[in-house]
């Protein structure tokens, strides 16, 4: 569809604060696609209500989700940065996709067991079946890859799986796409207790650093972050504190595990977990002040907003379209 350019395609939800592990996974990576491929990246509101959102934080978090896209770096001119409900073909051909979607299937979702466990006061129809919602997202613009973190790599292999079923009965109809998974992502763990993800539903604010963090807050949580008894900084079995913190290390700096082990010989964890909370903040600075400028500008996101959806509408209305047609729905127009 776009001049033999594959397609790129992922979503942010706007609820809660975004992770260092969802910068390091995701959004710093982001930028680079744009020379390879076309890019589409999605502030989902839809997705969100799945669990009860107060209405003036998801329309504010709406506005800084989408700044904080363009503060990593994703050029507006290059990239089309729009908002889910704006396109309110995610919404149609999610339902379609839901009639091609197993009970089944469905259940077996790690998210939804959790989120489930979590809000087990509402589980509702739509946390059951957000997955078929992502699918709509990804096969409405015929997407190729799909970068995200290891937690959505079941999602994008259910996606698949319905989009290949889909192909069985209506030849040609989806693009099958394959999920990339950031390699640095894959490792980011709790400050609080290294054997679990970093993730922005934790209920204890020192497990977590956010992207939005201010350097006392990021060296705080660093020097508070659980290790070993061991004193020697070095990446071993049975390390998972100091492992994770050389992994946050290397991502900030790009050095390696041996270059960063000569750099603390000798030298204790108190030192060591003080240059990661310093390498983190510096790296963060800079993104943090362009959020800033950019979210103070909400005329200028509107505008963006508004031009995003154009784009993806434009793509989005050819595909649902086509899917239409071929399910067998009149076509009057
Ligand atoms: N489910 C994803 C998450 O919670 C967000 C998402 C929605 C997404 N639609 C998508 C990611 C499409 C990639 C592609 O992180």
């Amino acid at each position: 569809m776009f001049q033999n350019q594959l397609v790129s395609y992922s979503g942010i939800q706007p609820s809660g604060n975004l992770t260092i592990g969802n910068y390091l996974g995701a959004l710093k990576n982001f930028a680079s696609y744009s020379e390879k491929y076309k890019c589409f990246y999605c502030v989902v509101d839809e997705h969100a209500i799945t669990v009860r959102q107060n209405p003036a934080d998801l329309r504010r978090r709406t506005y800084e989700t989408l700044a904080l896209y363009m503060a990593a770096g994703l050029d507006p001119e290059k990239n089309t940065l729009y908002v889910q409900s704006h396109v309110h073909e995610h919404a149609e051909l999610a339902w379609i996709l839901n009639c091609f979607t197993m009970f089944g299937e469905l259940s077996r979702m790690t998210q939804f067991k959790d989120k489930s466990a979590r809000h087990a006061d509402n589980i509702n129809a739509g946390l059951f079946t957000y997955p078929a919602l992502m699918a709509a997202d990804i096969l409405l613009y015929q997407t190729d890859v799909v970068p995200v973190g290891v937690d959505q790599k079941q999602h994008v292999e259910l996606c698949r799986d319905i989009a290949m079923r889909m192909n069985q009965l209506y030849p040609d109809l989806f693009t099958v796409p394959e999920p990339i998974i950031a390699k640095s992502g894959k490792k980011i763990m709790s400050l609080a207790d290294p054997t679990k993800k970093m993730s922005k539903s934790d209920e204890n604010p020192n497990a977590i650093v956010y992207i939005l963090d201010d350097k006392d807050t990021i060296i705080r949580k660093f020097k508070r972050a659980v290790t070993d008894s061991d004193t020697v900084v070095r990446y071993a079995e049975g390390k998972d504190g100091i492992n994770n913190l050389m992994s946050i290390y290397s991502c900030f700096t790009g050095k390696e595990f041996d270059e960063i082990e000569r750099e603390f010989d000798g030298k204790g964890y108190g030192e060591f977990k003080l240059a990661v909370g310093e390498a983190c903040a510096d790296a963060l600075a800079p993104v943090q002040k362009r959020y800033n400028e950019i979210l103070s500008d909400k005329a200028g996101l509107e505008a963006q907003m508004k031009k995003g959806a154009e784009e993806a509408s434009y793509v989005a209305r050819r595909t649902l379209s086509k899917v239409q047609k071929k399910l067998g729905f009149v076509q009057v127009r």
